[in-house]
Order: structure tokens, then C-alpha cells, then sequence
């Protein structure tokens, strides 16, 4: 195993550093032959799996800077409690156990998410209320009480761990107000930590009840990092705000409601030749009813009901499936979209939808791809089209499920496949089997889809795995692997046994033809996961060791193998595939995989940052 290692540091840092070591007689060697060529290395094999978990959109790659713009970050999911301050799913029947799952989940802490207020107990106060709301898929909104006019109530938004600006930048706001007798200017502000007044405007809030829509720029006049946003109010009355907006306007090619310039620079850098999205566990929600739904992403941000993400905080849907359909056109990416099955996450209640109602999710995968890829004569196409993209994007791939397996998810899978295969027989779809028999009871799948979260031995000695995995009438898509397991938050060592993996499914790239390290991104102030690819903060973006592995090999794919051997005095053992730490899908039995599910859930329920 150290022998493997060396060879691929070497090989490292002769690739990043051009440093070649002095060859010793008892060093492995690889034997190159030109004239024998292996497998076609498809341009399809690196791309990038996005999943809402750590921030990564939300105080991430989503440029939005105001943390719970629209109030709705304390709204309980529909038939879902909170106690103890824990949120509390319904009672629903996991399919594959046949109980009733007796799991909490996180629940946010803070009273109003990001917002508070200057002078409480001296004349003003904020509470959420859902009187008149501006939309009805968002029915929260704030109520600003002011009493005394004496002391300006300042009510402040902390960002995502901060607000960053740059000297000079513009920031588009937009926000809304209603009242009945506040009659007056309310001052916008973009506030620094040494409380110097970055940028300011005035707005007027007009006493007629009914929402007014305030836009405006405000100019930036210092870089910081950790600024804040404040709304300011000099007299007395009652105000309600609602979606309290402020983006960059330089986003990532300028689009509105847009990604964060650098974040998006710096994902497109590793070249990905495909983006999955929506996730993930989020696909499935803790209960079916709290899935993510693409419907419901679409339009004006304002309008987006958002979604209590299953990984502990709200999804606003603001990186909803147009921005991702059009990200992956601006960097040259091929879309994948994971569809529900009418199951919920089996790691966690594990709900199944009745077999009557299976035709509401096909239909709404096929809803999702003509919205995608359909004709403007279409229903979903027209609403593209309407939203300003009448050309199809480059969808390609359909997952159906995400880490789903047993009968029910197989009988499901099938109909699915069936649908989607009829009407789209250009697209490639994905089942969640791994690499072992499961596969067998689908009647047909273009690609499975095995993951491994696992230490660095279980890479190092499996870098060969493919070389021995039978040929099948599918291919093999190895959409989550990371090494995670006992190296910290990520490091050297970790990145290099996940080079060691790389290669063997790039030579066995006949077989595997695509590729997604996950997770993607982590706001370095929310690790809800161990380890993570990029490290984000409100003004900086940092790949770790493991992503400059991943650009490595993207960057220099070859257009095919050629035979290598490799030498060395004493050969490894053969590996057990049962490998050690984390989930291999591919590998498991159900007795193994509940035991996982069971470490897996206590894992999730800490914040491990
Ligand atoms: O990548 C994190 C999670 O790992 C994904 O949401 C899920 O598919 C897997 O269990």
C-alpha cells in the first residue's frame, strides 16, 4: 500500500511541481507500452455533484447575501412538529423495515433566523407574523413595532456569517414594506463591523396597507468582510417587511438572481463535464412531503416557498433547476436531474407513496425534462421560453431516486425508465443500484450508480476494483466518493488515495463513464458533513487538496489508455470488497446497510464544525 502511494505522490508532484526524485534500484517501476491501447477515456467522466448540504448554495455558490430574506426560516414542514427543539417528522412507515422510524432532526435555534433588533424593551420590537402575506407560498413576514421615535429602531440582518463587500461594487436591494400609519423615510444600510456606514439610501413606506416593492443600489464605499446589513426606522408606527433581497450585481456573467462570481469561477475551473442537481438526500426530503420540488423553483425568487432542507436549515429554491440548467450552459456542462419515486430518504423515515399516486412523480420528472429539453409548443417548454431561454439547455442525464434500493424502489424504477425512455430516448438514465446484485431485479438501466465514503486504505487497495468488475449491458456512473473517513476535514493523504481510486476508474473507463467526488461545497461555518471538496466563506473560496486532484485529472484526460504494468518487489494482498469505514453502497447487505443508516443518523444530527 505505501509502495501505491509513493507512486502516486510521485506522480503528483511531478504533474503539479515537475520534481523528479533520483530513481533507486528497489523502487517500483511502471512499464508503459505505447502500442497497446485500452480503453477510450469518454469526456463525460469528471463532473460535479451539487446537493444543498454544508451552505453550499445558501451562503455559497447562491449569491443572495441576506440570510432568511424571506422569514420563512422557522416555518415547520407541513404535519412535521417541533420538540424540545428538535423538529419531529409525521409518523410514517418506512418501507423496507415496516416501523414507524422514531428520528428527530436539526432544528434552527435562533428565535428569527439572521434578523434583530436594536432597542428591544425601549420602544420597538420584531416578530414573525403571517398577516396578509406578500405571497402566499411565502406567508411569513416581519412585523416592525415602533413605538417611541426618540431612538431610531435599527432591525439587522447578520448575512451569512457576515456580509462581504467590495470598494466601489454596487448591490442591487430589493425588499418590501406595508403599514398602515408609518408614513416616512426608512434608511437601507450596509454596515461594517466597526460600525462605519458602508453604503446608504433612503426609501419612502407609504401608510395605504397595502406591500410596496423598493428596489435600489447601493454602492459600497470599503471592502469587508464581515459587514452586516440594517433597515433603520426614525418614527413611530407599525411596519411589515417582507423578502428583503441584496445580491451582487456582478454575479457569475451578469445574470440576475445569480451565482457568486467567485464561487462559480472557481467550480468551473475544475472543467466538470457534467453538474447533478438537485442533491442527494434532498431529492427524497426526511418524508416525501419535504422532497425538494423543481415546480416550485421556478420564477420570480420572491414567489419561492423554499423547503426546510433535510440537512438542517431552509432552502429558499433561489439556486432553483433554471439557474442550474443555465449554469451548466454558461460553463459548457451537461445536466443531470435526480427525480423523486414517491419515496422518502430510507436513511431517515424512509415513507413510500401509495402505488396510485406513483403517476404524479412520473409525471413530474417528464414535466421536468420537457421544461428542460422540450419544444416551445410544449407546456414546459413555453414556460422557458417565457422565462427567457427558448432554446432547449444541455440536459442529458436522469437519476431516478438517489440512494434508493429494495423491491418497491425496483418495481418503481422500472416504471420510470419505462417513461422517460419512451419519450426521451436520447437521454441516459441512472439507477441507485451499486455493484451488487440488486441490479438484477430491474428489467433494464444505462447506468448504475455505486458510492463510497471511505478511509484511505479502502482506495489504496481498491484502485484496481474495476479492473475486475464483469462487463454488463450498463455502464457505471460513480456519482458520491470521497475519502472521509479519518482524515480530519480533508487532507494530503485522503486526496492522494482518491488519486489512486481515480485512476483505476479512469483506466477502466469502458466501463465507468462518469464520475462525481461529493460533497461539493462547504460554508466553512456549517460542516454538516466531515469533509467536503471546497471550502467557502462570505469573501473567499478555497479548494482542498482533493479538489486540486479532481483538476488534475480533468484537466489532462487523456483520449485513451495504454497498457501499464506496475513493479515492485512484494505485490499487495487481494482486498476484501467489504471494505472498512463509511458507506459502499455497492457492497452492503440490508442488515449492514440499517446499521450504517443507524451511525449515519446520529452523524447527521451533530454539527460536527
Ligand atoms: O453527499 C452527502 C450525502 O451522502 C448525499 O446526500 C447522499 O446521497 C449520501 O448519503
Amino acid at each position: 500500500m505505501n509502495k501505491i502511494l509513493s507512486i502516486v505522490a510521485i506522480a503528483l508532484l511531478v504533474s503539479i511541481f515537475g520534481f523528479q526524485p533520483t530513481p533507486k534500484a528497489e523502487d517500483p517501476k511502471v512499464l508503459i507500452d505505447l502500442g497497446k491501447k485500452g480503453a477510450e477515456v469518454p469526456a463525460s467522466l469528471y463532473g460535479v455533484f451539487f446537493e444543498e448540504i454544508n451552505h453550499a448554495g445558501e451562503g455559497g455558490l447562491y449569491a443572495e447575501m441576506i440570510r432568511n430574506r424571506a422569514f420563512e426560516d422557522k416555518e415547520v414542514p407541513t404535519g412535521y412538529s417541533v420538540v424540545n427543539g428538535e423538529l419531529v417528522p409525521p409518523a410514517v412507515k418506512n418501507h423496507l423495515s415496516g416501523r414507524i422510524e422514531k428520528n428527530t432532526f436539526k432544528w434552527e435555534k435562533e428565535t428569527i433566523p439572521a434578523w434583530t433588533i436594536n432597542s428591544k424593551g425601549e420602544g420597538a420590537s420584531i416578530q414573525t407574523t403571517k398577516t396578509q402575506p406578500l405571497d402566499p407560498s411565502t406567508p411569513n413576514n416581519l412585523l416592525v413595532k415602533i413605538n417611541s421615535a426618540s431612538t431610531p429602531a435599527i432591525v439587522t440582518n447578520t448575512g451569512f456569517w457576515g456580509i462581504a463587500t467590495q470598494n466601489g461594487a454596487e448591490y442591487l436591494l430589493r425588499f418590501y414594506t406595508r403599514s398602515d400609519n408609518y408614513n416616512g423615510a426608512i434608511t437601507a444600510r450596509i454596515v461594517g463591523f466597526d460600525n462605519t456606514i458602508i453604503a446608504s439610501q433612503n426609501v419612502t413606506a407609504t401608510a395605504n396597507g397595502k406591500w410596496k416593492e423598493h428596489k435600489l443600489i447601493l454602492v459600497a464605499n470599503a471592502s469587508q468582510s464581515k459587514a452586516h446589513f440594517e433597515l433603520v426606522f426614525e418614527k413611530s408606527g407599525n411596519v411589515y417587511i417582507d423578502y428583503v433581497s441584496l445580491f451582487p450585481k456582478n454575479t457569475y456573467k451578469g445574470r440576475e438572481n445569480g451565482l457568486r462570481n467567485d464561487v462559480a469561477t472557481f467550480l468551473s475551473d475544475l472543467k466538470p463535464a457534467f453538474i447533478r442537481w438537485p442533491g442527494g438526500c434532498i431529492v427524497e426530503g426526511i418524508t416525501v412531503s419535504n422532497r425538494v420540488e423543481w415546480k416550485k423553483t421556478l420564477g420570480d425568487p420572491m414567489k419561492r416557498s423554499g423547503v426546510y432542507d433535510t440537512w438542517g436549515y431552509r432552502n429558499s429554491y433561489g439556486f432553483g433547476y433554471n439557474e442550474f440548467l443555465q449554469y451548466c450552459e454558461d460553463i459548457g456542462a451537461k445536466g443531470m436531474f435526480v427525480c423523486n419515486v414517491g419515496l422518502g430518504c430510507q436513511y431517515r423515515m424512509g415513507d413510500a407513496c401509495s402505488d396510485q399516486d406513483v403517476d404524479f412523480y412520473v409525471k413530474d420528472v417528464l414535466d421536468a425534462l420537457e421544461y428542460a429539453i422540450g419544444g416551445t409548443n410544449t407546456v414546459w417548454g413555453a414556460k422557458r421560453a417565457k422565462a427567457g431561454h427558448p432554446a432547449p439547455y444541455p440536459l442529458q442525464y436522469v437519476e431516478i431516486g438517489n440512494e434508493q434500493w429494495g423491491a418497491l424502489y425496483n418495481k418503481r424504477f422500472d416504471i420510470f425508465y419505462k417513461a422517460i425512455k419512451s419519450k426521451y430516448p436520447q437521454l441516459t438514465l441512472i439507477s441507485n443500484h451499486g455493484l451488487g446484485k440488486g441490479v438484477k431485479s430491474v428489467t433494464k438501466t444505462d447506468m448504475i450508480d455505486p458510492h463510497w465514503y471511505v478511509g484511505p486504505d479502502f482506495f489504496f487497495k481498491n484502485h484496481n476494483l474495476f479492473d475486475n468488475i464483469p462487463r454488463e449491458d450498463y455502464k457505471i456512473y460513480v456519482g458520491e466518493y470521497a475519502c472521509n473517513q479519518r482524515v480530519g476535514g480533508g487532507n494530503m493523504l485522503a486526496a492522494l488515495s482518491e488519486a489512486a481510486f481515480i485512476s483505476g476508474m479512469e483506466r477502466n473507463s469502458d466501463l465507468v463513464k462518469m464520475a462525481s467526488y461529493a460533497p461539493l461545497f462547504e460554508n466553512k461555518n456549517n460542516r454538516e458533513w466531515p469533509v467536503n471538496l471546497i471550502w467557502i466563506d462570505n469573501d473567499k473560496v478555497v479548494g482542498r487538496s482533493s479538489y486540486y486532484v479532481q483538476q488534475l485529472f480533468a484537466s489532462n484526460r487523456p483520449s485513451y489508455n495504454v497498457s501499464t504494468q506496475l513493479q515492485q518487489p512484494k505485490s499487495d494482498k487481494p482486498i476484501p470488497l467489504k471494505g472498512e469505514g463509511g458507506i459502499g453502497l455497492g457492497f452492503m447487505d440490508y442488515t449492514k446497510r440499517i446499521q450504517r443508516l443507524k451511525d449515519h443518523n446520529s452523524r447527521w444530527k451533530c454539527n460536527l464544525s
